[in-house]
């Protein structure tokens, strides 16, 4: 049967509109369209801005944060959390897949691959949840998930771990992206530098700016700052937190002569956070929200309503090669490598 690319198919409410903006899809793993893959799943990476509010919701428990995840999943089908609005990823095994989907993204029955599409609109169906990791944001399950013709899925990497590779990939759009915008020279600001994605974007912004330029890295609290003084990647780290706009604009004035950043990245997961980066930006620099807490009316009125020309950038999850790069990004770096696999392996 011939189904639509981008899984409108799979659309019950409300009718018409793609499966990531609809509130319910259809799950039923009983009848799969030639244009589908269906992938026997064994973890879930859940986006850490979500995790952290389902915590913040019912406790940090990992039996009350399993059934808030089955709540979730059979209401609207699909892991997309109704508060923050986001996913999160999956690994698994293909489990079936037509001769036109195999060819057009390189996968066969029994690979082990990674969705490189949000769970928001990806149709899931848990069988069982086996364990919720708390300290990683990561479930292992036993359930069935449909990837549309338009999606992206990745082989998995065969030397490092799942939860590794499924860690590296949830946040891969951050540091291909932060290779991109950062310049020889530029003074760089990324808050949450110490989390997943921080930790990637700051090794990415160290290696594009150079040592003539700087890489300030801000973090909330100050358990993961030996950690982050000890890979080298930032050149100054403040301790605040981000939600304190003017004390945040005071420390990084402070911390750059009153220049300000040429590149401003925002990997935190909790809100309020738009307008911190985007008094700390240069005129005519960058703003990249790749937090998925961001609110584009916050970060767009905010900047109106202090006169700020700067460019800001929606974290597009996807970006050409984002996976690979991720990857070798993990790989090239010895003590990144090793503290990813303290924390994630
Ligand atoms: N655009 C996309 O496609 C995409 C894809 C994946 C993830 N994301 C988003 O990217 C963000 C980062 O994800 P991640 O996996 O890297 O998260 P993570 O590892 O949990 O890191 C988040 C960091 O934010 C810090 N933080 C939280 N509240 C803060 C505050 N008030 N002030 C300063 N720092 C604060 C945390 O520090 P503490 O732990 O000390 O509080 C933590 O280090 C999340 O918002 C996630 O939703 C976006």
């Amino acid at each position: 049967m011939k189904a639509c690319p981008f899984g409108t198919h799979r659309v019950i409410e409300p009718e018409g509109v793609l499966p990531q903006p609809a509130w319910k899809i259809n799950n039923s793993m009983n009848t799969t369209y030639d244009n589908e893959i269906m992938i026997d799943v064994t973890h879930l990476n859940i986006d850490s801005a979500s995790f952290r509010q389902i915590k913040e919701e019912v406790g940090a428990d990992e039996e009350k944060v399993a059934a808030k995840i089955v709540e979730i999943v059979s209401e609207r089908g699909k892991m997309h959390n109704p508060v923050t609005g986001s996913g999160g990823m999956l690994v698994g095994t293909v489990a079936e897949i037509s001769k036109k989907m195999s060819q057009k993204h390189q996968v066969k029955v029994g690979d082990h691959v990674a969705t490189l599409v949000s769970l928001s609109l990806t149709p899931l169906k848990i069988e069982r949840i086996r364990k919720v990791h708390l300290d990683r944001e990561q479930v292992e399950v036993e359930g069935k998930a449909i990837v549309f013709e338009s999606g992206v899925v990745v082989k998995l990497p065969n030397d490092m771990s799942r939860s590794l590779a499924l860690s590296v990939l949830d946040v891969a759009g951050a540091p291909i992206q932060t290779a991109r915008l950062v310049r020889p020279g530029d003074t760089v600001m990324i808050l949450g530098a110490a989390g997943k994605s921080g930790v990637l974007c700051s090794y990415v912004a160290k290696k594009m700016t150079g040592n003539v330029g700087k890489v300030i890295g801000l973090i909330h609290h100050n358990d993961r700052r030996e950690e982050l003084e000890e890979l080298g990647f930032c050149d100054t780290i403040l301790q605040t937190d981000a939600t304190d706009t003017v004390g945040v604009y005071r420390m990084v004035h402070d911390a750059t002569d009153g220049e300000l950043c040429d590149v401003t990245i925002n990997v935190v997961n909790t809100a309020n956070t738009e307008m911190s980066c985007v008094l700390s930006t240069k005129e005519h620099g960058n703003v990249y929200f790749f937090s998925m807490a961001s609110s584009f009316t916050k970060a767009a009125l905010g900047a109106e309503g202090v006169g700020k020309d700067v460019n800001m950038i929606i974290g597009n999850g996807y970006a050409t090669n984002h996976a690979a790069y991720a990857l070798d990004i993990a790989r090239e770096n010895k003590k990144l490598l090793e503290l990813f696999n303290k924390r994630y392996g």
